[in-house]
C-alpha cells in the first residue's frame, strides 16, 4: 500500500511539472501556431505555389508536385536557351514545371521557399523577408527581383500578414534544392548606345 501511495505522489508531481511546463510555453506556442495558420491560409489563397511548387504532368495537365512543395525550380531540370527574342507579340514563356520564366528580363527561376538552411530561406530573418517583399530586392537589399514575382502586389500586405506568411514558411518541410541563378537576356544591349 505505501508503495501505491508513493506512486500516486510521484504521478502528482509529474503532472504538476508537465502542467507547469505547458502553461509557461503555451502562450508563445499558441501565438506562433495561430500566426503560422494564418500564413498557411494566405500562402494557399495567394497562389505562391502556382510558381514556387514545381508542376508535374497529370491527366488534366500540369498539377503541383506536393512532394516538392514550395521548393522552387528543380535544380536538375535543365532547359534549352530562352525561346523569347524580339519585341513580341509573345513576350514570355514558362517551363513545364512553371518554375522557370523567360522574357525580356532573361530567365528567372522561382526560389526555394522551404526552411532548408543552405538552399532555402533557412537562414533568412523575418526582416529579410519583409524587406524583400516591400522593396522588391533580393534579400531585401540586393539586386532587383525579376518578373513574374508579384512583389508589386504583395508589398501592399500588412506587416502582420507578411510575418504570418514567414511564420508558415518556417513550418513546412525543408527541401534541399539549389535553384540556379537567373540568366541575363541574350543578344545586343538595347539600342541607343
Ligand atoms: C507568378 C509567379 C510567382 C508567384 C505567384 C509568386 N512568386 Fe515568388 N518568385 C517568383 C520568381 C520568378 C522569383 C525569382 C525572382 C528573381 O530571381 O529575381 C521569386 C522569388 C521569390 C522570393 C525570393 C526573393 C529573393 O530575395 O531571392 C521570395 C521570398 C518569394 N518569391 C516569395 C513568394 C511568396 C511568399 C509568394 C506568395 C505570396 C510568391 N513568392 C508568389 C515567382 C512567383
Amino acid at each position: 500500500m505505501p508503495q501505491v501511495g508513493r506512486l500516486a505522489a510521484l504521478l502528482a508531481v509529474c503532472c504538476a511539472l508537465l502542467a507547469a511546463s505547458l502553461s509557461s510555453s503555451s502562450g508563445k506556442g499558441t501565438l506562433n501556431l495561430k500566426l503560422a495558420k494564418r500564413g498557411e491560409y494566405l500562402v494557399n489563397s495567394m497562389g505562391c505555389g502556382d510558381c514556387h511548387t514545381p508542376m508535374k504532368m497529370g491527366p488534366k495537365g500540369p498539377e503541383p508536385d506536393m512532394t516538392r512543395m514550395l521548393s522552387g525550380h528543380p535544380k536538375e531540370m535543365m532547359l534549352p536557351a530562352s525561346p523569347i527574342s524580339g519585341p513580341g507579340p509573345w513576350v514570355a514563356a514558362v517551363s513545364a514545371s512553371f518554375t522557370a520564366w523567360a522574357g525580356p528580363w532573361g530567365v528567372s527561376y522561382t526560389r526555394n521557399l522551404t526552411p532548408d538552411k543552405e538552399t532555402g530561406l533557412g537562414d533568412w530573418t523575418e526582416l529579410n523577408f519583409i524587406q524583400t517583399i516591400r522593396n522588391g530586392k533580393h534579400q531585401g537589399k540586393g539586386r532587383d527581383l525579376l518578373p513574374p514575382m508579384p512583389w508589386q502586389a504583395f508589398k501592399n500586405l500588412t506587416d502582420d500578414d507578411l510575418k504570418a506568411i514567414f511564420a508558415y514558411l518556417r513550418t513546412i518541410p525543408p527541401i534541399k534544392n539549389a535553384v540556379p541563378e537567373p540568366i541575363p537576356p541574350a543578344g545586343p544591349p538595347p539600342s541607343g548606345k
